[in-house]
């Protein structure tokens, strides 16, 4: 049985006080439940002040450098996260992709940077409008991975979460169907069992993402091949998050 995993991201949004705040408020409503692990993606300058306050609640980054320090103004490094008790870390968010320029090549090295650390990826995969529109999704998604997790061992990948974010569903309200959704995180499992085994591929957590909300997230979280969910808007106010988590 894999657990399940549904992590807020919430992009540039919310100042440190404001996050303390809600991780105060959310994670004594929440509980542990081995089953779940409920986490929230965050800007670096909060994370240690909500690490400090979370005990329920994982508090991950939402980008990191792979390079463990040097001249990389603005970057931040693995060290620097371990430091403050951050070991999940969201990578390749289209959003990193697109508007920062990050390249498969460099994904690949943060996602091999991390392992070789400990850490989590929460490596993010997905189309766009225009791939989907074309039918090539697939092709797409994994030619991604494969560039991604090259040089990852088949005992790291375990460690690997993979995060499925149609880019056209991600803040427009445009979730894809559960069965849309399933059926290419079916697709990213079966691709991880060619690259490695069935029995690796039966390990890694898969999350979809792109408008999840408390009141489609059961539909999604029911299909078979989809282990949680990666979640932008929906994440930022107390009660819609509890709403997912709960
Ligand atoms: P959204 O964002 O839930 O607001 O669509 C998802 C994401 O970008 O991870």
């Amino acid at each position: 049985m894999r657990k399940q995993i549904i992590v807020g991201n919430w992009k540039m949004f919310k100042t440190n006080s404001q996050a303390v705040e809600f991780v105060k408020n959310v994670d004594s409503q929440l509980g542990s439940n081995e089953n779940l692990i409920a986490g929230i993606a965050a800007p670096a300058v909060m994370l240690s002040d909500m690490t400090k306050v979370a005990k329920n609640l994982v508090v991950a980054a939402e980008n990191c450098y792979f390079e463990k320090e040097g001249a990389f103004t603005g970057e931040i490094s693995i060290p620097m996260l371990q430091d403050i008790n951050v070991s999940y870390v969201v990578i390749g968010h289209s959003e990193r992709r697109d508007i920062f320029g990050e390249t498969d090549e460099m994904i690949n090295a943060k996602v091999k940077a991390l392992l070789a650390a400990n850490m989590t990826p929460i490596l993010c995969c997905g189309e766009s409008l225009e791939i989907y529109e074309a039918g090539t999704t697939m092709d797409h998604v994994k030619k991604q991975l494969s560039d991604d997790l090259n040089g990852v061992s088949a005992e790291d990948m375990t460690k690997v979460v993979i995060a499925y974010e149609p880019i056209w569903a991600i803040g427009t309200g445009k979730v894809a169907t559960p069965e849309i959704a399933q059926e290419v995180c079916k697709g990213i499992r079966d691709h991880i069992a060619s690259l490695y085994s069935q029995d690796v591929a039966d390990q890694v957590l898969i999350q979809y993402g792109g408008s999840v909300k408390p009141d489609n997230i059961k539909d999604i979280l029911g299909q078979s091949d989809i282990d949680g969910a990666l979640v932008g808007g929906a994440s930022l106010v107390e009660e819609s998050y509890l709403g997912l988590v709960k």
